[in-house]
């Protein structure tokens, strides 16, 4: 009889087919099948090399997935460098100094453009990118509805109002979700991405050092690498037992008083996802089943109707 690991078993547990929700139903797994049949080849490969290189890229990619999507639309705004009429999303409160793996994305659509020219948009390789970062580090895998548009623009000022920050209430997080049509079993799915990937002592200080509802173990460990002072860039995993897994574990560590943002722990604090967080805490295949549906849902969000798009032809810059 076979013996799988508990993150083997994980990863090939929940293996999900098409979705076709209201949101995204002018995209379709197929877009690029006559046009661009390798597509899926060269993304994975890519991706494959860069989580090879660094483990961390296949989180790196999956944030930046969400970044984009929450901003006007999956439509691959946050790659575009700042120019002289538009300052851009790179440089945005919530990116700057943080989000990261611009250079892997614009690596892998320099080799999509060599085998298929002006075809493939920018934000559809995103989201190739980040549903192979998440099975790269164990987590499930799913089909990607493809047909997305690239903008022709970006805007700081958008980033920085539609993307949440770490000292978000369970409230606000709710809100903002609720916003983008995402439910807050959503959110509390999504969030479970905060299971692979790092984050900077700023983002987290306050609550290591004032808060009560965080075991104290976990907040002297904290402390030790994230000084009161200083030393803002310092980091630290989300998920110190499997920081580059793609598991359950982040709900494990909340219900634990281990989650590391305010925003995170916010989740489990006696609120309306406590149940749900104690759910996937206990069950690998529902959090995966989930995550995968809210992924599905969020990576249908685009630019509205009327919004100028194109195929970009460099993903950090406007035809
Ligand atoms: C619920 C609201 C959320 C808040 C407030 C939040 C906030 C943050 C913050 C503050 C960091 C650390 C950034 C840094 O220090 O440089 C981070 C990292 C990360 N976030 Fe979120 N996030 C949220 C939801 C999500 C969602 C929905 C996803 C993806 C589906 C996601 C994926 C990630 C990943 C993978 C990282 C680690 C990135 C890396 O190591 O490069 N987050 N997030």
């Amino acid at each position: 009889m076979a013996i799988f690991t508990k993150s083997a078993l994980f990863g090939f547990a929940v293996v999900f087919s098409v979705f076709t929700g209201a949101a995204n139903a002018q995209l379709s797994p197929n877009f690029y099948s006559t046009s661009c049949p390798n597509l899926g080849t060269i993304v994975r490969s890519g991706m494959a090399s860069a989580v090879q290189t660094e483990k961390r890229m296949g989180a790196s990619i999956l944030r930046l997935f969400f970044h984009d999507c929450f901003v006007n639309g999956c439509d691959g705004s946050i790659l575009l460098d700042d120019t002289p009429t538009f300052t851009g999303e790179k440089n945005a409160g919530p990116n700057a100094n943080s989000a990261r793996g611009f250079e892997v994305i614009d690596a892998i659509k320099k080799q999509v453009e060599a085998s298929c020219k002006a075809t493939v948009s920018c934000a559809d390789i995103l989201a190739l990118a980040a549903r192979d970062g998440v099975s790269l580090l164990g987590g499930p895998t799913w089909s990607v509805p493809l047909g997305r548009k690239d903008s022709r623009t970006a805007s700081q000022s958008a980033a920085n109002a539609n993307l949440p920050g770490p000292g978000s209430s369970l409230a606000t997080l709710i809100s903002m979700f609720g916003s983008k049509n995402l439910s807050p079993r959503d959110m509390t799915a999504l969030s479970g991405a905060h299971t692979v990937g790092q984050a900077r002592c700023t983002t987290f200080r306050s609550r290591i050092y004032t808060e009560r509802n965080i075991n104290g173990t976990f907040a002297a460990l904290r402390q030790r690498t994230c000084p009161r002072t200083g030393g803002d860039s310092a980091l630290a995993p989300f998920d110190v037992q499997t920081a580059d897994g793609f598991d359950n574990a982040y709900y494990q560590n909340l219900v634990a008083q281990r989650g590391l943002l305010h925003s995170d722990q916010e989740l489990f604090n006696g609120g309306s996802q406590d149940a749900l967080v104690r759910q996937y805490s206990n069950s690998p295949v529902q959090f995966s089943a989930d995550f995968v549906s809210a992924m599905l849902k969020m990576g249908g969000l685009l630019p509205s109707s009327g919004t100028p798009t194109e195929v970009r032809l460099k993903c950090s810059k406007a035809n």
